[in-house]
C-alpha cells in the first residue's frame, strides 16, 4: 500500500440512480481522489459535485492546517472535474497541472481567469519533496485528455478511468465484474489506445494503483493486468460456455434459447448463460457478449426487421469495437421470417466473426422438427 503522507479523499455515491447518465450501479460509485503531504502537496483531482461538501470536508481534514499547492487533473469528465470551481473557491492560490487539452477543456466547463496552471508533457516530472510524480499520457482512454501519473518513491500509479469498477468503495464486493462492466462499456472501444498506456506501465515498478473509481490495487495487480490484456485486445475470456442472448416478443424464441440451452448443456461442461435482452441489464449483456468467445443471438422478426432490444444490442456491440466470436442465430417469424438476415446484416464489417451455419428459422412456436436444426446449431456453435 502506502505511507501516511499519502491520503484518500475521496467519496462514496450510493444515490445516484445512473452513473454517466445510463449505466445502473446497484452498489453505487466511488469518486476517488488522493492527497499527497510532502514539502509541497499535491491533490489528485476533485470528484463529481454531487458530493462536493463531504469532499472538501475529507480534504480539509487531511491537510492538516496546510494548503494545497497543486491540483492534478488527470481525467476532466465531471465525475472528477466537476467540483473544480468549489475547489478553487476555497483554495484559490493552488496551481492547476494538466496538459495543454486539459486546460482547452476545463475551459469548457469552468473560467479559469488567472488561475495558476502548469502545463506537463510526456514524462515531466513534478518534484514534491520526497515524492516525485512523472506524467504518462492516455490519450483516448477514454477521453482525449486523459493522463496517469507514476510516484516513484512509493511506486504508485494515479491511473485515472483504467482500473476503476462501479460499486462504493464502502462495498466491499469482488473486483472482476463490476471492473469489466465498468471498462467494456466505458473504455471497451478503446482498446489500442489503452494497449498503448499498458505498454508505458510494463516499464515502471508498479507496486500499487489508485484509479479513480473503486479500490486501490496491489497484490491482484498481475491479476489485474491480465484481464486488461485480454480486454483491450478483445481477447474473450471464456472459450468453452456460450452465451444466448434474445429478444422474444411472445415467449417463443425465448423458448427456443432455452431448449438450446438444454441442449448444450449436454453438450459441454461450459457454462451456457441466457439473456433477455429486454429484462438484463444491457451494460451486463454486453459485458458478458465480450467475455464469452460464443454467442448466440436469437430474436423474433419485427415489422420486417428484428425485435429493437436485439437491434440496440447487436448496434452497441459494433460501436465498442466487438470482435473475435463464434456466433450462432435463431429467428423466429410468422409469415416472413426477416430477423436472420438483418441480424447476419448487423454483424457486417465485425472483425473476425463467424457465423456458424445453420441459422435456425422456427416458425411461431418450437416443433418436433426444429430440434435436428437446433441440434446441428449446438454441434456448430461449440465445435467452431
Ligand atoms: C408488432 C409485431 C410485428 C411483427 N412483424 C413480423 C414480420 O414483419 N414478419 C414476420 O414474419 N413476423 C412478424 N411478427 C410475428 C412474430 O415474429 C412471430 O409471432 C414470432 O413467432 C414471434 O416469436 P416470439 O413468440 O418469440 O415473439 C410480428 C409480431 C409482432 C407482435
Ligand atoms: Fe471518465
Ligand atoms: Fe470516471
Amino acid at each position: 500500500m502506502y505511507s501516511d503522507a499519502i491520503r484518500y479523499i475521496g467519496v462514496d455515491d450510493v444515490d445516484i440512480d445512473l452513473f454517466e447518465g445510463q449505466y445502473e450501479v446497484p452498489s453505487g460509485m466511488s469518486y476517488n481522489s488522493y492527497v499527497i503531504l510532502d514539502d509541497k502537496i499535491a491533490v489528485m483531482d476533485t470528484v463529481d459535485l454531487r458530493k462536493v461538501n463531504d469532499y472538501l470536508a475529507n480534504l480539509k481534514a487531511a491537510l492538516e492546517d496546510r494548503k494545497p499547492d497543486y491540483l492534478i487533473v488527470h481525467h476532466v469528465e465531471p465525475d472528477h472535474a466537476s467540483s473544480l470551481q468549489r475547489f478553487l473557491d476555497v483554495y484559490p492560490d493552488v496551481t492547476l497541472v494538466g496538459n495543454a487539452k486539459t486546460f482547452q477543456m476545463l475551459e469548457n466547463y469552468f473560467h479559469l481567469g488567472s488561475t495558476a496552471r502548469l502545463v506537463v508533457k510526456e514524462g515531466e516530472k513534478l518534484e514534491l519533496g520526497h515524492h516525485t510524480l512523472t506524467f504518462i499520457m492516455a490519450p483516448m482512454v477514454h477521453w482525449p485528455e486523459v493522463m496517469m501519473s507514476y510516484e516513484s518513491e512509493e511506486h504508485l500509479l494515479f491511473s485515472a478511468d483504467a482500473f476503476g469498477k462501479f460499486g462504493a468503495r464502502g462495498m466491499d464486493e469482488p473486483w472482476d465484474d463490476e471492473a469489466r462492466r465498468y471498462y467494456l462499456n466505458i473504455v471497451g472501444k478503446y482498446g489500442p489506445q489503452v494497449q498503448a498506456v499498458l505498454k508505458k506501465a510494463a516499464a515502471l515498478d508498479i507496486r500499487t494503483i489508485l484509479p479513480l473509481h473503486g479500490p486501490d490495487l496491489d497484490e491482484t495487480i498481475p491479476h489485474v493486468l491480465d484481464l486488461y490484456q485480454k480486454w483491450s485486445t478483445y481477447t474473450p475470456e471464456i472459450e468453452n460456455g456460450v452465451l444466448i442472448a434474445y429478444a422474444s416478443l411472445h415467449g417463443n424464441t425465448a423458448g427456443a434459447a432455452e431448449r438450446l440451452a438444454d441442449i448444450l448443456d449436454t453438450k459441454t461442461d461450459g457454462d451456457i448463460l441466457l439473456a433477455d435482452l429486454a429484462r438484463v441489464d444491457p451494460a451486463e449483456a454486453l459485458s458478458c457478449a465480450f467475455q464469452y468467445r460464443r454467442v448466440v443471438f436469437a430474436a423474433s422478426t419485427y415489422n420486417a426487421g428484428v425485435m429493437p432490444f436485439m437491434d440496440d444490442f447487436l448496434h452497441h456491440l459494433k460501436a465498442k469495437n466487438w470482435q473475435n466470436h463464434v456466433v450462432g442465430l435463431i429467428e423466429n417469424g410468422s409469415w416472413a421470417p426477416m430477423a436472420g438476415k438483418v441480424m447476419k446484416a448487423e454483424l457486417e464489417g465485425v472483425k473476425n466473426v463467424t457465423v456458424v451455419d445453420p441459422v435456425v428459422s422456427i416458425r411461431g412456436a418450437l416443433k418436433e422438427s426444429d430440434l435436428p436444426a437446433l441440434e446441428a446449431l449446438a454441434d456448430a456453435i461449440l465445435n467452431a
